[in-house]
């Protein structure tokens, strides 16, 4: 019986990241094959049959795939640098989960399914929650398949290296209709349980999110020789951008405004740049004030491009509803658990897709900083091990498992 820490201890040299510190793993880029093929594999040592369906996503199913299945899983991408535990922790967790249960003698009398959704960071096309919004329905595939990374690699060819079709990627009736519950263990992004003193919690709500890219175009000229009073720099513009970002967030309760990527072109020293790209990641309880922040920034962004003479360019890359996770389901799993705390996240989650389709609940593993997509991320061993027999409880409660 494998605890989770044993099992990220297997994956901890793929894809480090040498450079930025952490882990990069990027869909359909070698570490993240390698780390498909490691889920594989030991899904297939504990007797699962392992496929991956049209839209990249990999099942492992404990007995026969039939409707009403319980379905627990996370990602294994990251974020540029990130951390160990976001994802993988709920992939390991849910290999845990099952052989405690079977050590246990628990049979399930529903069908049982560990998944890895793909793209969950959006690290390399940009949009988040990739494989399961594709499954759900929720974005066109069309979109997906011209969608390009930071190099100019197609989705459709990035699937096809990796030795995928993009032709059936789309909405996957089938496979929705064998999910009776979705269930997601996670890291937990915030420091609600350490205040709490538990090391499980049960995910209450998803704030409202999404990106957008904002291109400034100016004059791209020399540094020495171009007069102050004489440039379109657009950098300006998009530095105002960075600033009042964090300045209208301040003022709208719960929200939250990032810059986190910033690409001039060219990109030289002695150069004012021609275009600056900025993603601004945007989100608070509500959907309306998410997007009244977006649509001020933007506002902001236009006047001064102007003030600079330059040109401002806005496009959304991606859109997530606030997510209120299925009460019934969210009050069995506390109870289930003892009492476990109901906290709300900032972040998005495969399990905040699936929640317009299929009752989901998600559990939170403490973590002792807070700290998240960032090389830093923690959770204790022991507490990782009580979220995996927390999710075991869950599981075997789910699938009204029999003990012999
Ligand atoms: C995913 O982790 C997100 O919320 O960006
Ligand atoms: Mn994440
Ligand atoms: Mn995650």
């Amino acid at each position: 019986m494998a605890t989770p820490n044993e099992l990220l201890a297997q994956i901890a040299d793929v894809g480090v990241d040498g450079k930025r510190g952490g882990y990069s793993r990027h869909v359909f880029d070698r570490a993240e094959h390698e780390l498909r093929d490691w889920f594989t594999e030991q899904a297939r040592a504990r007797g699962m049959e392992v496929n991956t369906d049209a839209n990249a996503n990999l099942w492992a199913w404990w007995g026969e795939p039939g409707p009403d299945a319980v379905v627990t899983g996370s990602h294994l991408d990251s974020v540029p640098g990130g951390g160990a535990l976001d994802g993988p922790l709920g992939v390991a967790s849910s290999l845990a989960a099952l052989d405690r249960l079977r050590a246990e003698g628990v049979r399930p009398r529903r069908p049982l399914a560990v998944t890895v959704f793909a793209e969950e960071e959006g690290g390399r096309f940009g949009v988040p929650c990739l494989g399961s919004r594709l499954l759900a329905g929720t974005i066109d595939p069309d979109r997906v398949r011209e969608l390009r990374d930071p190099t100019g690699v197609g989705f459709a060819e990035a699937m096809r290296s990796a030795g995928l079709s993009p032709e059936g990627l789309g909405r996957d009736d089938e496979a929705l209709s064998r999910i009776g519950r979705f269930v997601e263990l996670h890291v937990e992004q915030g420091r609600g349980l350490v205040d709490r003193q538990r090391p499980v919690a049960v995910a209450s709500s998803i704030l409202a999110h999404g990106r957008w890219r904002f291109r400034f175009e100016g004059q791209g000229d020399h540094a020495g020789t171009t007069p102050m009073d004489d440039r379109r720099d657009p950098m300006l513009p998009a530095s105002h951008l960075v600033l009042a970002a964090r300045q209208a967030a301040a003022g709208v309760e719960g929200a939250r405004a990032t810059a986190g990527r910033m690409v001039p072109t060219p990109g030289g020293t002695n150069v004012v740049a021609s275009t600056v790209d900025v993603w601004l990641d945007v989100r608070s309880p509500f959907e309306e004030r998410t997007r009244e922040l977006v649509l001020a920034l933007s506002e902001t962004a236009r006047a001064r491009a102007a003030d600079e003479g330059c040109r401002v360019e806005i496009t959304e890359e991606s859109w997530a509803d606030t997510v209120s996770f299925d009460a019934a389901l969210r009050d069995n799993l506390t109870e289930v658990l003892d009492g476990a705390p109901a906290l709300p996240t900032g972040a998005g989650h495969d399990a905040g897709v699936l929640a317009a389709r299929t009752p989901s609940a998600m559990l939170f593993v403490r973590n002792p900083t807070g700290i998240s997509h960032a090389p830093e991320e923690h959770a204790e061993p022991d507490d990782c091990a009580e979220g995996a027999v927390a999710l075991a409880r869950v599981l075997e409660h789910l699938t009204e498992g029999e003990r012999s």
